[in-house]
């Protein structure tokens, strides 16, 4: 006797394969990319008419007594309160007596009162040596979605509720950190595009004067060269829904650049393309303007990549705590080996020949930080890894938080949520991941400026000895 079972066949038995070619359609041409865009194009401004585009005008929301005394100014809400009522000039907050809410520049200038009038033995403010320029911090990763932007994101908005000024440099043309941050970028002129552009324009104009006193022709500039060079700071420069953050921004076009870089390099061999962004933090006096300098990568080791890896000082790697983000990192850091010690060989065996001395990169620090960790998963690979990389890791594993993400499109973070929306404890722990985070950030931030400041302590000294 035979039973029949009911247990259906598995969905990928019996297909017919002249069914399946009825509905495939019509092979497809190049133009039928461009119909799938302009369709996308269409739906994006409906979803963005029935609300849900990110890149509306964003406002940063305010900051109640509670969050400032436990998160931003070391005082007590007893004292605040006596504060406020002694300083009638400072601001006063909005809401009632018990509730008060601050913008974050009303919170910045408090702090300000507190620095000048409050007890000298409290830090008031973050550390920052004075005649020392910003640091530049690159966040990247080969692998993909190893939370980059999420981590240079909270970075920026931590430094800055710290009281640091920051400029955010989105490097990634799918341009998310933009978003995060509230841009609006048109095409690729309020990009680094353009500083690119002109990094290599001034080094053609160097050649030309060379030229010019060999008798031979100059190179010519095209028409995007010659507008570049017009291009500075302030054009590409955006200020953000936070007072103390700044951007230049990203969006798709700026992928041209990973084709054009390697086009005018073939026609100078002898521009130091990683070098660009550098020049234009260096020239343009932008290293002074900020504290902190803060760029967000693509998943790539591009043309933009080595440029950010080239003018950092502190360099982020985050990975998760799994075998093929660790994989992926591994090579990651093979890549970035071969790719400088290529660039030191080749500008050494050019320097030796003309006389000039060696260069070498170097970083402050390198530190591989572990993003989206679940303690109860991932300890032990966790800790393999950290036996692995020893040194080249952070202490702290950045744990996993419904926070991110959750909130919306409008809030891409911790810190611009507001906590009333959460139960008070989950947001808490929510944000003690992104605080502990950057509490390691900044012991690595003011190490390297302490140590820079005792450097350049250390050659004054020389200097003043040999000129007594
Ligand atoms: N600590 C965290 N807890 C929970 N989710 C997180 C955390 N950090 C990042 N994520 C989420 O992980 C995903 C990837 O993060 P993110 O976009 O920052 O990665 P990425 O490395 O910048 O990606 P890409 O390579 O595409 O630029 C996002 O959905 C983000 O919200
Ligand atoms: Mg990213």
């Amino acid at each position: 006797m035979s039973r029949k079972t009911d247990q259906p066949v598995p969905p990928y038995f019996n297909l017919d394969p002249e069914t399946a070619a009825a509905k495939l359609g019509d092979p497809i041409d190049t133009a039928r990319f461009a119909k799938a865009a302009a369709f996308a194009a269409k739906g994006r401004d409906d979803l963005a008419k029935r609300g849900y585009s990110p890149d509306g005008q964003k406002r940063l929301r305010k900051f109640s007594v509670w969050e400032i005394c436990r998160y931003l100014i070391p005082v007590n809400a007893a004292h605040l309160r006596r504060v406020l009522k002694a300083n009638p000039d400072l601001p006063q907050g909005e809401g009632s007596a018990g509730a008060k809410w601050f913008t974050l520049e009303e919170v910045l200038s408090l702090r300000n009162h507190f620095a000048e009038e409050g007890v000298a033995s409290k830090e008031y403010k973050p550390y920052r040596p004075d005649g020392l320029p910003a640091k530049v911090v690159a966040v990247a990763n080969f692998k993909g979605g190893v939370g980059k932007t999420s981590t240079a994101a909270h970075l920026a908005m931590s430094a800055a509720l710290d009281g640091y000024r920051v400029l955010v440099i989105d490097l990634d043309s799918q341009g998310s950190m933009t978003s995060i941050m509230g841009g609006s970028v048109e095409d690729e002129w309020s990009t680094v595009f353009p500083l690119l552009a002109k990094d290599y324009a001034l080094h053609v104009q160097r050649e030309n004067g060379v030229r010019e006193a060999q008798g031979q022709a100059p190179l010519p500039l095209d028409e995007t060269l010659t507008e570049a060079l017009q291009v500075t700071a302030k054009d590409v420069i955006q200020p953000t829904h936070w007072p103390n953050i700044d951007l230049i921004g990203a969006q798709l076009n700026l992928y041209w650049a990973e084709f054009q870089v390697p086009v005018w390099r073939m026609s100078q061999r002898n521009w130091p393309l990683w070098d660009a962004l550098t020049g234009f933090l260096e020239n343009e006096d932008v290293l002074n303007q900020y504290d902190i300098i803060l760029l967000d990568t693509p998943p790539a080791l591009g043309y933009l990549t080595i440029n950010a890896l080239a003018a950092s000082d502190i360099l982020l790697v985050p990975l998760g705590a799994s075998f093929l983000e660790f994989d992926s990192t591994g090579r990651f850091f093979d890549m970035l080996y071969s790719t400088f010690a290529s660039i030191e060989e080749g500008e050494n065996a050019a320097r030796r020949r003309a006389g000039l001395p060696e260069m070498k990169f170097e970083w402050d620090v390198v530190r591989a930080l572990i993003t989206r960790f679940d303690a109860a998963q991932q300890t032990d690979l966790a800790n393999v890894i950290q036996a692995y990389l020893g040194d080249f890791m952070n202490a702290y594993r950045q744990d996993y938080t419904a926070l991110v993400g959750q909130a919306g499109e409008q809030v891409n973070g911790i810190y611009e949520a507001d906590y009333r929306d959460f139960n008070r404890e989950t947001y808490v722990r929510g944000r003690e991941a992104f605080d502990r985070t950057y509490a390691e950030f900044k012991e690595l931030l003011i190490g390297a400026w302490w140590r820079d400041s005792q450097m350049a302590e250390a050659e004054q000294k020389e200097q003043d000895n040999g000129e007594a």
